[in-house]
């Protein structure tokens, strides 16, 4: 509910006042380049139908005029009258007070450590999944918030981790196939065929971009060991800003190196930092692999060793054990991970039993559309 709206700078903004005492402010360019009419947004699609360039640079809003559920705004010199819901211009506000934190995250995202998902391990079972959409939508947020989600019930056969990609949207194939065999194997490609243990990473930081999603599932685990364990990135860069800002900046602010050339007619390489922060300070990926870390070049002699100081803090805290979460995938289970986030890791196993997994990539945007349309669905339903 609005209470006033003062227009102000000679018509180049104007103030909303809210029954709650809040007050936000608005550019009249910004109102009127998002202007919901159907002559600047298509009414089917939704998009938009005009270039910044069909709007006068010069534009004011001249009159505003508060309805039950709108604001009414007229725009100069075009004579122009649109209607702005009040929810959205709440939803769309951009005037706020305080400064975001640099490493910030949405407050959707939900950091975790050992203590606080051990016992609750986000997960669903499959045929229920693929018939019920809200334990589907369950699913899909517990990826969203927690980066991470196991899932039951899968036949225990080969391809069927395709079957949990098939839920939300499409494989990311790679030079490693449509999926790859993750086994034991003698002069291996690539040292997760071995049964070594592996430390906490994320996959092919060395591709750009990185494959947003991973899923692992389990065809066979009769192995001593072989336990899966993961960690959440974005808890452990939290961890290290707030005891080691410094580092941090490092981590962020220079790029690293990564390289895979295991196999023939590939040298996939990618230059990006470690911890990865938007243009904003948003923190959006971290990169973590020792298997794949070339050279780095491009931080300046005189920061190395802070530098490296840093990345040897941040993998301390990344093997630290009240991180972890820990759990042994056994035959038709398969677990999702958000690559951009939550770091997986296998421990050692023995040679006798087998041990056979399949892993595939598939990209989070396609996750998250899917989840939204189902959540927009379930709003339009309730309505
Ligand atoms: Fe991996």
């Amino acid at each position: 509910m609005l209470t006033h709206a003062l227009i102000g700078d000679e018509g180049r903004t104007i103030e909303l006042g809210w029954k709650d005492g809040t007050r936000t402010r608005f550019h009249a360019m910004w109102l009127r380049d998002n202007a919901l009419d159907d002559k600047t947004r298509s009414a089917g699609n939704g998009q938009r139908l005009i270039t910044i360039l069909d709007i006068p640079a010069e534009t004011r809003i001249s009159g505003a005029l508060i309805k039950a559920s709108a604001l009414e705004i007229s725009f100069v010199p075009e004579q122009k009258t649109v209607r702005f819901p009040t929810a959205w211009l709440n939803a769309n506000a951009y005037d706020r007070g305080e400064a975001r934190q640099t490493g910030w995250t949405d407050v959707g995202i939900k950091r975790w450590t050992g203590a606080t998902m051990q016992g609750s391990v986000p997960r669903a079972d499959y045929a229920t999944a693929s018939r019920d959409r809200d334990v589907l939508r369950r699913w899909l947020s517990a990826v969203r918030a927690y980066g991470f989600a196991v899932m039951d019930g899968l036949p225990a056969e080969s391809g069927a981790l395709c079957k949990v990609s098939d839920l939300f949207g499409y494989i990311r194939e790679t030079n490693y196939g449509r999926w790859f065999e993750v086994r034991a194997e003698v002069n291996p490609s690539n040292l997760a065929y071995t049964n070594l243990g592996l430390q906490a990473h994320t996959d092919n930081p060395y591709r750009d971009p990185v494959p947003t999603l991973q899923i692992l599932s389990c065809i066979e685990n009769t192995v001593e060991g072989g336990e899966s364990s993961v960690v959440d990135g974005f808890a452990v860069a939290a961890a290290l800003r707030a005891e080691n800002p410094e580092g941090f900046r490092l981590l962020s602010s220079w790029p690293a190196r990564f390289e895979y050339a295991g196999s023939s007619g590939v040298r996939l390489q990618a230059k990006r930092p470690m911890i990865e922060l938007g243009p904003d300070g948003e923190l959006i990926c971290i990169r973590f692999n020792n298997r794949s870390l070339a050279p780095t070049v491009d931080v300046p002699f005189a920061d190395m060793d802070a530098y490296y100081a840093a990345y040897r803090r941040f993998a301390e805290l990344i093997e630290d054990p009240s991180f972890e979460v820990t759990f042994k995938l056994e035959a038709g289970q398969a677990f999702i991970v958000d690559n951009t986030r939550v770091m997986h890791a296998r421990k050692a196993f023995s040679g006798t039993g087998k041990r056979w997994l399949q892993g595939c990539y598939a990209d989070k945007d396609g996750l998250l559309s899917t989840l939204a349309a189902i959540e927009h669905g379930f709003k339009e339903a309730a309505e």
